[in-house]
């Protein structure tokens, strides 16, 4: 038996926030925005927290499959920005629906983090465990400093999962290839800890998120495509066997580039950027939900997938998998 997705959920604030209603708070406007990321809304929580979405999330799931939460073996919450450190949101996720036989951790991995998660999940699949949530939480509006236009446009809150189990009866995964290059590390960069102890001279500072646009925008359409077209070869497949693109959502210039540069139809691209910025690690299973829900998708289906996630750390990669 194989790893299967059998389930996909999502949740986001209630909180719309247009480019137009950001500009009475900051010097920006729509057309600055739209036209240079393809953004239009974001939805900006004013209570919940990460946990709450992914709580949200799970318990969607857990509802939609009829499943008592102490059959799930494993959960897995994609996040940079966590409740806390310690518990994690993950295990704050399991306490809170009552998974009483699952272990649950999160993963670091910033806009890659669902990918990287899923990649994790499938070989605990692999390994004999037999059910497990992986979801991609982000509340970004907390970490973001409202006072740089430059990045407080670009990201919102979300959060999206999928249920995996080991019911498949072909492989989930045809491909996988994950990078990291923490020498470009310092690119994009939030939740920055300084030494602070009584043996440490100075005061510590927190920082807020800080991003170099160009070289992020650079690296996601040198360093991305790349990565793709060589999991698709690695696959023995073309950019015309797949049925669609699930990228991350950070962009829509970065996805035309991306189109352009694998010679794949720009149709095959489904965006949701529109309405929710960049959710990070939640973009991918936000969209892969929602692309289910509105029936794009199909579990029933053999419909073939690029996965890819990139971003902070710097971290990339791609799944190409069959639902
Ligand atoms: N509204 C109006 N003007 C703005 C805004 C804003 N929100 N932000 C910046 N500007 C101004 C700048 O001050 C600059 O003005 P100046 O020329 O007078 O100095 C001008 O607009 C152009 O700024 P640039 O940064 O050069 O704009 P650019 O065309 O490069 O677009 C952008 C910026 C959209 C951020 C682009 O670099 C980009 O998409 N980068 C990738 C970022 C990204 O996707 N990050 C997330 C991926 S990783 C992850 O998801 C965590």
């Amino acid at each position: 038996m194989f790893a299967k997705i059998t389930a996909a959920a999502h949740a986001a604030p209630q909180n719309v926030v247009s480019n137009d209603k950001l500009s009475t708070i900051m010097d920006t406007s729509d057309e600055w925005i739209y036209s240079r990321t393809g953004i239009k809304n974001r939805h900006i929580s004013t209570g919940e927290n990460t946990s709450d979405l992914a709580i949200e999330v799970a318990r969607k799931i857990l509802d939609q499959k009829n499943l008592d939460a102490s059959e799930l073996d494993f959960i897995i919450v994609a996040t940079i920005t966590p409740d806390s450190m310690m518990p994690s949101t993950a295990a704050r996720v399991q306490g809170a629906i009552g998974a009483t036989n699952a272990f649950a951790y999160d993963l670091v991995a910033a806009c890659s983090g669902f990918v990287f998660a899923l990649s994790t999940a499938e070989k605990l699949i692999q390994a004999g465990q037999k059910k497990g949530l992986v979801i991609g939480a982000e509340v970004f509006s907390k970490i973001l400093d409202w006072s740089d236009r430059s990045t407080a446009v670009l990201f919102g809150d979300g959060a999206g999962g999928v249920l995996l189990e080991n019911t498949g009866r072909k492989p989930l995964v045809l491909a996988e290839t994950l990078r990291t290059d923490g020498l470009r590390g310092d690119k994009l960069r939030s939740g920055l800890t300084k030494l602070k102890s009584p043996f440490v001279e100075g005061r510590s500072e927190e920082m807020a998120l800080t991003m170099d646009g160009r070289a992020i925008f650079d690296f996601a359409v040198r360093d991305v495509p790349k990565n793709i077209a060589q999991t698709i070869e690695k696959a023995e497949l073309t950019s015309d066997d797949i049925d669609y693109f699930i990228l991350h959502q950070a962009n829509s210039r970065i996805l035309d580039k991306m189109a352009k540069k694998l010679g794949a139809n720009r149709d095959k691209f489904l965006q949701n950027m529109a309405e929710y910025g960049n959710t990070s690690a939640a973009s991918i299973p936000l969209l892969l939900s929602e692309s289910l829900e509105n029936g794009k998708l199909s579990l029933e289906t053999n419909q073939k997938l690029v996965l890819t996630g990139f971003g902070g750390g710097l971290t990339w990669g791609t799944m190409i998998i069959q639902l």
